[in-house]
């Protein structure tokens, strides 16, 4: 009798050894989740149609292309882009570029970028001043007006630079990647610049590095915890 017991009392050990020690890997395998056929790459487009690569640097460096492939998974309204090229980003004022802070830099690219998807054809629909995702459309911050005329003939101005919808790189239902031979030029960004120190940073934005960083946390609390639960466990299965 005694040894039955100790028999099952070995079966109980082994099982609950076997069951968290289970627990405990599939845990801490969880993350990353493998990617799911994902959104079109951005980036990979850019690449191929060959005059982008000062766009493509500032997508990345922003981390505004990381950003949009997320939005993009979300499956919301889609996106525009306005691809400025090489030679667009050549003609601006020298040293323009350089002379942005970071802030102002994501904020270029997002003035880029509208958070819906717009065909070629479409454009007569948009009323003005067309929001992009740098934020606030009015007057001096981040307007961005549309006209159309025949033959789909799209005209983009911002206050300060004038351009025309030179091409369709990319179109797809969801997103929707246009040339333009001129870098848009925000207002908020680059008339503001003689009349004093750049603006400080959105607070949207800290918001939001706010709030990925209380994420962060509770990710690591959560594993924490999980940690200490297959320490004790383990322990009382000992
Ligand atoms: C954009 O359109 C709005 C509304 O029609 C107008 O008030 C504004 O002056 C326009 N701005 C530019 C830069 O064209």
């Amino acid at each position: 009798m005694a040894i039955m017991k100790q028999y099952l009392n070995l079966i109980f050990t082994l099982s609950f050894l076997f069951f968290s020690h289970l627990h405990c890997s599939t845990t801490s395998a969880q993350s990353p989740a493998p990617a799911p056929p994902g959104p079109p790459d951005i980036i990979k487009i850019l690449e191929k149609a060959n005059q982008y690569t000062i766009f493509i640097r500032l997508l990345k460096s922003t981390q505004v292309s990381d950003r949009l492939i997320g939005e993009l998974k979300d499956a919301d309204d889609g996106k525009t882009i306005f691809a400025p090229t090489d030679k667009a980003f050549s003609n601006l004022k020298s040293g323009a570029l350089n002379a942005l802070n970071d802030e102002q830099r994501v904020e270029l690219v997002l003035y880029h970028v509208v958070p819906i998807y717009i065909p070629l054809n479409q454009f007569q629909t948009v009323s003005n001043p067309m929001r992009t995702q740098a934020g606030d459309s009015g007057d001096g911050e981040f307007p961005l007006n549309v006209t159309t005329a025949a033959g789909n003939t799209v005209t983009l101005m911002t206050g300060l630079t004038k351009t025309r919808v030179a091409g369709t790189i990319y179109a797809d239902g969801q997103l929707a990647i246009y040339r333009v031979d001129r870098v848009l030029e925000p207002l908020q960004v680059f008339a503001s610049r003689s009349s004093g120190p750049a603006p400080a940073p959105g607070k949207s934005r800290k918001a939001a590095d706010v709030a990925e960083n209380s994420k962060a946390w509770s990710l690591v609390l959560h594993n924490l915890a999980l940690f200490a639960v297959c320490v004790i466990a383990f322990a009382l299965s000992l």
